[in-house]
């Protein structure tokens, strides 16, 4: 039996990351949070001293990642650092790295762990790369001054003291070699349905989002 797949992709600080988790739980289905593989990579090279901008360095960081790693970082708390999203976002770039992943998410999507009865992967390419074929596609976002707003208030919140300039000019800069890197860049897919959450709340997202996967999955 094929378990569905629900692909939910956007920029940093979209929310899609909250998003995937409300529906995954509301579902019992399993959440592959995918950007983690891409910090996990950048997190290890940062830690051996290796360089963000070697690409087989990424490469080799990359396939030598086993599943119990990738639980491992999941869990540390650097993996959430800036320093770590911003080399995410350049190994990411790679085509060797999105290569040697892609293996983890297509078995993730198709045999989701515990038994879950579907999978839910929030990422940047699970609609048009990962997962082509899956039954719900989202493509969250929102403006930028909206996204650099929420990360500029998640900072303070850490009581870091931010710039706003700076961090819109950071987020700026992520959107871009996002969507302009060669490899899987970020996009909609054709048939995903975008949600610009701009003017939303969480929980009207939520329930966005639940109005579609019941529209597209038979219950
Ligand atoms: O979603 P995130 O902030 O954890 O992602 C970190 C970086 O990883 C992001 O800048 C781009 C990259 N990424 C990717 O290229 N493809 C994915 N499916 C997920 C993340």
């Amino acid at each position: 039996m094929t378990r569905p797949v629900i692909a939910i992709d956007g920029p940093a600080a979209s929310g899609k990351g909250t998003l995937a988790r409300k529906v995954a739980q509301a579902l019992g289905f399993a959440l592959l949070d995918t950007g983690a593989l891409y910090r996990g990579v950048a997190l290890t090279m940062i830690r051996a001293g290796a360089d963000l901008g070697d690409g087989d360095a990424a490469t080799a960081t990359a396939r030598a990642l086993t599943a119990a790693d990738i639980d491992r970082l999941t869990h540390d708390p650097a993996l959430r650092l800036d320093e770590t999203a911003v080399g995410a976002s350049r190994v990411s770039a790679v085509p060797g790295v999105r290569q040697a992943l892609l293996d983890f998410q297509r078995t993730f999507a198709a045999n989701p762990p515990g038994g879950a009865p579907g999978a839910v992967l929030d990422g940047r390419d699970i609609g048009t790369v990962i997962c082509p074929d899956a039954p719900v596609k989202l493509f969250v976002t929102a403006s930028v001054e909206v996204r650099a707003r929420r990360r500029f208030a998640e900072l303070q919140g850490r009581g870091e003291n931010p710039d706003f300039t700076d961090v819109l000019a950071d987020m700026a800069a992520r959107d871009d070699r996002d969507t302009k890197r060669a490899v899987a860049p970020l996009v909609p897919a054709a048939d995903a349905v975008l949600v610009d959450n701009s003017d939303m709340t969480p929980d009207q997202v939520f329930q966005t989002a639940l109005e579609i996967v019941r529209a597209r999955l038979p219950a």
